[in-house]
């Protein structure tokens, strides 16, 4: 079930050194992804690796609502028979998406264009995310929807029975509006143009052909170019997912503040789009290396080594990297409060409208343990006080977020005193492994509250 339960308090304290190899569970974009292109193909798409978090259990409920038979082999390996493009069945329940925006804005795009309705709901944080930005552009296929005021769930959607295909340029810099674009237009006749002009996240993309979609990209001057051709029959396939770059991002992080550590994360995708982070991290002084780089699936991958880094440095992140990095910035805020100087932070917007406000949640968090930091509505600075000094001993709210819970818990590694969430419970949606590998390395996370 989505629905969560009674809030989980955990404290972290100061550790030993984090050693050992750290296997983070799949990429949860990936996951999602390959659920619902499986449920759009013709036959069977097997899935090995798959991310068994929450949020992915959600999207795999809501496909076999619209008619998809998936079938959880164990260990990560799963399957999906397909109804093909189109051939979504109206459920006859509510799709209740737990946490999950990627999970309820690719669904709704997938079914917007076939003549059936759905109701779709989420748990407090995702009712209260904005989904205008989804249903606007679904709109200019013929899709009707109704919601909640300010376009929040829950919320009907009425696909087109007759749906044109769209020419779209992107608003914001989303990888889920995209998404969201493009499996609508997979069942509208001709070309769907999708325009984005902040590169984010080409998982849909490359999977859409990979499944054997007609889709091409463009640089030109107006930016990425993204033109599908509507109704393709997708084929089944077989999916390893690769692991998850962001789950990556929290053991990588507690190793360069933890001192003595040294640890491995093996197998994580460097595509470009998800990246940032590592680079920022070394752009910071961070002892990180990507050993045994290779390619693939098409991808770059790499086995990422982190070391204490007892030297880091503030530095300003480049605007531009924002996307390629937007779900690391927590975490990225709590090393920053371990280097010496001031890490700026721009162009983040996007941030105040995550599973939280994350950079009120972080603010809040990390100004109660003892860090300056200062904000306004698309930026960030954290004054860091230099390994050692920085004081922790407070309880952060975690606000129904995983990312901001695992942050405050990475913090409280190598503060002075204990640092305590007050529910972990939403780690499950991204990384249901997450204590156990912690505390594997040698983290101190107990489940109470200081
Ligand atoms: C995701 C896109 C990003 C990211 C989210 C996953 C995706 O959201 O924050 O965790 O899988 O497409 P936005 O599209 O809102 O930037």
């Amino acid at each position: 079930m989505s629905s969560h339960g009674a809030p989980i308090p955990m404290t972290s304290r100061a550790c030993g050194a984090l050693t050992g190899t750290a296997q983070v569970p799949g990429d949860k974009s990936i996951s999602h992804r390959s659920l619902i292109l499986g449920a759009l193909s013709v036959g069977e798409t097997t899935i090995t690796g798959l991310l068994e978090g929450q949020d992915v259990l959600d999207t795999a409920r809501a496909m076999r609502a619209f008619g998809a038979e998936v079938t959880d082999h164990g260990g990560g390996s799963w399957s999906v028979h397909g109804v093909g493009v189109g051939g979504f069945a109206e459920p006859d329940q509510v799709i209740d998406c737990g946490n999950s925006g990627t999970g309820v804005r690719l669904i709704m795009g997938c079914m917007a264009t076939s003549p059936i309705s759905a109701t779709f709901t989420g748990d407090a944080s995702l009712n209260g995310r904005p989904m205008a930005r989804v249903t606007d552009p679904l709109a200019l296929f013929g899709t009707q929807s109704v919601g909640r005021s300010g376009g929040r769930l829950p919320m009907t959607i009425v696909g087109a029975a007759e749906p044109v295909p769209v020419r779209y340029v992107v608003p914001v810099p989303s990888a889920q509006v995209k998404s969201a674009v493009l499996l609508a237009g997979l069942n509208a006749p001709g070309k769907t143009v999708v325009i984005e002009t902040e590169a984010t996240r080409d998982h849909t993309e490359r999977m859409l052909a990979g499944f054997g979609a007609e889709i091409t990209t463009e640089i030109t001057d107006e930016g990425r170019v993204i033109t599908l051709t509507g109704q393709p029959e997708l084929k089944a396939q077989h999916i390893d997912v690769p692991r998850d770059p962001s789950s990556a991002a929290f053991p990588v992080c507690a190793a360069l503040i933890v001192p003595g550590s040294d640890v491995l994360v093996p197998n994580i995708g460097l595509n470009p789009t998800r990246a940032g982070l590592f680079t920022t991290l070394r752009e910071m002084g961070a002892d990180l290396t990507y050993e045994n780089e290779r390619e693939e699936g098409g991808e770059p991958v790499a086995d990422l080594r982190a070391r204490f880094s007892p030297d880091l440095k503030g530095i300003e992140v480049p605007a531009e990297r924002a996307a390629s990095m937007i779900d690391e910035y927590p975490v990225l805020s709590v090393v920053a409060a371990f280097a010496n100087g001031k890490t700026h932070m721009p162009g983040v917007k996007e941030l105040r409208v995550k599973e939280s406000d994350r950079i009120d949640a972080m603010k809040v968090g990390l100004e109660a343990n003892g860090i300056t930091v200062e904000d306004g509505p698309d930026w960030w600075t954290v004054t860091g006080l230099g390994h050692g000094n920085v004081p922790g001993g407070a309880t952060c709210a975690s606000h129904l977020d995983h990312r901001i819970a695992m942050s405050f818990l990475v913090l409280g590694m190598a503060t002075q005193r204990p640092v305590s969430v007050d529910d972990g419970g939403p780690i499950a949606t991204s990384f249901p492994i997450f204590e156990p590998l912690m505390g594997g390395l040698g983290a101190a996370i107990t489940r109470s509250n200081g």
